[in-house]
């Protein structure tokens, strides 16, 4: 076994304190999709969805890694072969746990897009609407998140990790939002063991092979030891 690609989700920084999407009180409970996490919905009321983003971005940056997060860095580290960790999730606790080369599927709450030229830079605190780019000046400031009804990002890299992987990892997240939910079927269909670490059961489940439920910050590092230590 040599190349594993891992998916993670709200779940893995859930522990964090960072709220999940849909378990109970979660964010799409208190918001509506629509409104704050859809094109149209910036388009209608900018201010609504940049006050959103900025309590998460605050929140984010208040918090810490948990032992999920560190387990899987040092899963990176230690493995011999590649480990490509492939995340739903806005915040930077992978790296700030010693991830490298995450691929952010839904884009970074620390970025900032230009919705006119496409320059990217890092997003203050607080963004407001009519926020100039630096580069072209066009009041077209986004935060660099992937709506409902865009393309996530890195899709080409993320296939070919997933025809490539001998393991694939599916970490606190719901299965329900696709292209995500569907790489357990690509993964398998290159080959692949595959196995769900989450609280309970997702709706993909009957498509994992291997499944293991619990909270990420005990299940994930007892996960990283055994593949660790069956590898040397
Ligand atoms: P969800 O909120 O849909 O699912 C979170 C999953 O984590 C659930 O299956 C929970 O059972 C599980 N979970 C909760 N606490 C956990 C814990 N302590 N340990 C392990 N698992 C735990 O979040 P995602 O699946 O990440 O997209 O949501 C996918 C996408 O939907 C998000 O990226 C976001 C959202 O709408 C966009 O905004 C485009």
């Amino acid at each position: 076994m040599k190349n594993i690609v891992i998916l993670t989700g709200a779940g893995v920084s859930a522990e964090s304190g960072l709220g999940t999407f849909r378990d109970a009180g979660g964010l799409w409970s208190q918001h509506r999709i629509e409104d704050v996490a859809t094109p149209e919905g910036f388009a209608r009321d900018p201010a609504l969805v940049h006050r959103f983003y900025n309590a998460r971005r605050v929140q984010a940056a208040k918090a810490r890694p948990n032992a999920a997060h560190l387990a899987l860095a040092r899963l990176q580290t230690h493995w011999r072969g590649r480990v490509t960790l492939v995340t739903q999730n806005v915040d930077a606790l992978h790296e700030a746990g010693g991830a490298r080369r995450v691929i952010h599927m839904h884009g970074e709450l620390a970025g900032a897009l230009c919705a006119a030229c496409g320059h990217r830079w890092q997003a203050p605190d607080e963004m407001s609407p009519g926020q100039s780019c630096p580069r072209c000046a066009a009041p077209k400031g986004r935060p660099d998140v992937v709506w409902f009804g865009e393309m996530p990002y890195r899709m080409d890299e993320v296939l070919t990790h997933l025809a490539e992987a001998d393991l694939f990892a599916a970490i606190g997240t719901s299965g329900t939002v696709y292209p995500a939910a569907g790489f357990v079927e690509d993964a398998a269909h290159a080959g692949a063991h595959t196995v769900e670490l989450n609280l309970e059961p997702s709706s993909v489940v009957s498509s994992f092979a291997e499944r293991r439920f619990g909270p990420a910050s005990r299940i994930v590092p007892e996960w990283v030891e055994e593949l660790l230590g069956r590898a040397t």
